[in-house]
């Protein structure tokens, strides 16, 4: 399966007919894709374009009006984010927000455990399990904060994070959950050079170990070194996909740049 081109693996994502409306604005218009396993998927486009809500729509953190989303060939549309999570789909956020005051380590521990450990009827009828499951989420949450470089800081309160360590913080988060794949919302923005090269190094082996990914990005050498396909939204709708370099020269995607406000 590793050896197909795109085109003939499986979808993972598949996305259908998908529109959003926020009062008279159609936010996200008919957009309909598809993602192989095992891709690093790009969405691009304009601000304001629509990404990011088409992501809270696919992740179960917006009701979409209408069309349909496929986990692996199992309709997630209309499903809780916590089911959506649950089932293989994990997201990070454009503006990550930790919890300030809980430790590094708490943070990323906070997702996996609220599948089991807080549920009343099971900490009472299964003490044993849930006390279990919390090692085990624990061991997971410094693996892949080690993954991510922040060992060090896991007893620190989140607040001190700078604005790329929180990014990575969410990539540490989301994992250790062992999504299928992982919805990345402008993993660079506000990142430094350095941590930049980190967190390219990290999806890519994350991915060669079998993650998929989506990635929003306006940072295009990102953009051109870690993805395909590169999708292209503008004004709501889905305007063109194919590999980096021939549609960052797509005259539709300069023109939707260059009409786009600044
Ligand atoms: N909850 C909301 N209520 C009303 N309008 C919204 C809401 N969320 C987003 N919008 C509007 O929908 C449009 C698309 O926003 P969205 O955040 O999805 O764009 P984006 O492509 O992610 O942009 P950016 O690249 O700047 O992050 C914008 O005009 C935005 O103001
Ligand atoms: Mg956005």
């Amino acid at each position: 399966m590793q050896d197909a081109p795109p085109s003939v693996r499986p979808a993972l994502l598949e996305v259908e007919g998908l529109c959003k409306k926020f009062g008279a604005h159609q936010t996200v218009d008919r957009v309909s894709f598809a993602l192989p396993a095992g891709a690093i998927g790009g969405l691009i486009g304009p601000n304001g374009a629509g990404k990011t809500t088409l992501f809270h729509c696919v992740s179960g953190f917006m009701h979409a009006d209408a069309g349909s989303v496929r986990l692996d060939g199992v309709a997630i549309e209309g499903r809780a984010s916590s089911a959506v999570f649950a089932a293989g789909l994990a997201r990070t956020f454009q503006i990550p927000r930790p919890f300030p005051d809980m430790t590094v380590l708490d943070n990323v521990m906070v997702a996996p455990l609220g599948q089991m450990g807080e549920r009343l009827w099971t900490n009472w009828l299964q003490p044993g399990k849930v006390a279990a499951q919390e090692r085990q989420t624990r061991d997971a949450a410094r693996h892949w904060l080690d993954f991510v470089g922040l060992s060090a800081l896991q007893d620190q309160p989140a607040r001190i994070l700078s604005g790329g360590q929180r990014k990575l913080l969410e990539l540490a988060r989301v994992m250790v959950a062992g999504p299928k794949i992982v919805l990345l919302d402008e993993p660079a923005a506000g990142v430094n050079p350095a941590l930049l090269d980190q967190i390219v190094d990290k999806v890519q082996s994350l991915n060669a170990q079998g993650t998929t990914f989506l990635i929003i990005e306006h940072n295009m050498d990102v953009v051109a070194s870690l993805c395909h396909p590169v999708m292209v939204m503008a004004q709501g709708r889905m305007l063109v996909s194919g590999r980096a370099d021939s549609v960052l020269q797509d005259p539709r995607v300069v023109e939707a740049y260059l009409g786009s406000p600044a």
